[in-house]
């Protein structure tokens, strides 16, 4: 028997969208000199007008940030900066479901996720972060660490309001000013963002949003007045980004690419590890940098692994993200549609196997079906690049030192996923594993107290924790300190 769900369609009344959009500079909104469109990828609805960040824009929104730095925040007391970002956290939590509309309107993921995930985890790192800007001390980061100034911030579109909050929270902490770029299919909560900056009285130039494409985020990588840069998203901008500063003293953390590897040993509790497989590719359309997008399975259960996978997938929700029954929502673009059909070709090509649900997908917007290949092999492409979408590799292994070769054999070197009932065979793996991040017996769980980063071509750096503020900070002999 299978059950017809009704439409338990979200309301997007709550949510006031602009037509046009300027730049957010020393605390005001400021026209810009061109503009382009943002969409809702599940319509392909046009949702409002952003201003193209330009040389000049970028120019202003870094003088205000250098002046807000000097005059103001690097004045003021850790206690006094914690105020203004426990106000925003509390502002944030107010009005939670605005942003989570939005979000899901701009950037097409569903809304059970904007709603109980990235809006959640948006105000845990303002709380989390508030906690630590009078307490820099006592961080284990030596006497009285000094912030670098103004932050470049240049973030992605898959998580567009936590990526924003993962940079601007431990930056403002430490006692930094910024200016931040949103991805530019993702701009609108960032925009919501800065309406909260005014409604907690921010002072003015202490955080700044400019808009545009990748000319914008070059232009502020190179920017003389930028101390320190972070970066999420894909590997190729992340090297330019390494290169553009190589002869200065700018520092930079970089969160780039991954192609996760999960691992499920032959006791593991198969039920349990499904729910998990499912949750890390599927989560987010599998538009995360630290997906399970591979599948690695000890042979001997491999086949039933695989068939209860298949089950599981026909109940998977493909459809209206504002519906509070979808699971999966809309490819974020065209572009990102088109990298995933393409990669998802060469996986057919070279001889690995597709199976996708039977699901009707909506002819308006960018939609992609839950998607496994099985009979991979190493040299595959789709075992080593990352298709960002929801598409699974899936491997198999006999020897737990194979698997973890396998594991370990990609460019990247994010996250991994162990699967197992033994606590000393999950300790052993996750020695062996060249990943930042390491899940045992669960997948995609974040927390703004655990330090997020990557080995390898995944990036520099942690975010998060107490290693995430390191990254805002001079210590030891760089601050000065005695
Ligand atoms: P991207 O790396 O081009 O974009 C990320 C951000 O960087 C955006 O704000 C963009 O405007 C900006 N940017 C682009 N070129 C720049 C430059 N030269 N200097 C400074 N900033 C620049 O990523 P894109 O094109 O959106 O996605 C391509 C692929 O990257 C995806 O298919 C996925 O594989 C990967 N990706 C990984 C992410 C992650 O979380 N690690 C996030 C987004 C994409
Ligand atoms: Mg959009």
């Amino acid at each position: 028997m299978t059950f017809e769900y009704a439409p338990a369609l979200e309301s997007r009344s709550i949510v006031e969208i602009k037509s046009k959009y300027g730049h957010f500079i020393d605390g005001k909104f400021v026209p810009g000199k061109k503009y382009f469109p943002t969409l809702n990828p599940a319509t392909e609805e046009v949702l409002s007008q952003i201003s193209l960040g330009t040389t000049s824009d970028v120019d202003k929104a870094v003088a205000a940030a250098q002046k807000a730095y000097t005059k103001t925040w690097s004045k003021m007391s850790g206690k006094e900066r914690g105020k203004y970002l426990y106000r925003i956290a509390r502002i944030l939590q107010e009005r939670a479901r605005e942003f989570a509309v939005l979000e899901t309107l701009d950037n097409g993921k569903p809304i059970r996720e904007t709603r109980d995930i990235d809006i959640p985890l948006v105000a845990a790192h303002f709380f989390y972060h508030a906690g630590w800007a009078d307490k820099l001390d006592y961080a284990g980061l030596g006497h009285s660490p000094q912030p670098y100034g103004v932050a470049g911030q240049i973030i992605p579109w898959n998580f567009p309001l936590l990526m924003l909050a993962w940079k601007v929270a431990p930056a403002l902490a430490t006692g930094n000013t910024v200016v931040l770029k949103p991805a530019e299919t993702t701009s609108l909560t960032a925009l919501l963002f800065a309406e909260v900056c005014q409604q907690a009285e921010l002072p003015n130039g202490v955080v700044n949003i400019v808009t545009g494409d990748g000319s914008t985020g070059a232009t502020i990588v190179n920017h003389p007045g930028i101390h320190k840069i972070a970066f999420t998203g894909s590997t190729e901008v992340g090297k330019k980004i390494a290169r553009a500063i190589a002869s200065t003293d700018k520092k930079a953390t970089l969160e780039l690419g991954g192609k996760g590897a999960n691992i499920v040993f032959d006791d593991a509790p198969i039920d349990e590890t499904v729910e998990g497989i499912v949750n890390g590719i599927f989560f987010n359309q599998g538009h995360v940098c630290c997906a399970g997008s591979r599948l690695i399975l000890q042979e001997s259960v491999a086949d039933e692994v695989i068939e209860k996978l298949k089950v599981r997938m026909t109940k998977i929700r493909v459809g209206d993200p504002l519906d509070k029954n979808t699971d999966l929502g809309a490819i974020n673009s065209k572009e990102q549609l088109l990298k995933i059909g393409e990669l998802s070709a060469v996986g057919d090509a070279e001889g690995a196997e597709r199976w996708s649900p039977a699901c009707s997908l909506s002819e308006k917007g960018y939609w992609f079906a839950p998607t496994i290949f099985t009979g991979v092999t190493q040299a595959h492409r789709i075992a080593q690049e990352e298709i960002f979408g929801p598409v699974l590799s899936v491997l198999t292994f006999r020897t737990p030192q194979e698997a973890i070769e396998k594991a370990n054999n990609t460019p990247f070197g994010l996250s991994a996923g162990i699967w197992s009932e033994k606590g000393s065979r999950i300790f052993w793996a996750s020695q062996q594993l060249k990943a930042g991040v390491i899940w045992a017996n669960t997948f995609n769980k974040f927390d703004p107290a655990s330090p997020f980063g990557g080995y390898k071509e995944s990036g520099w750096g942690r975010e998060g924790g107490r290693h995430g503020l390191a990254a805002y900070l001079k210590t030891g002999k760089e601050s000065g300190a005695k």
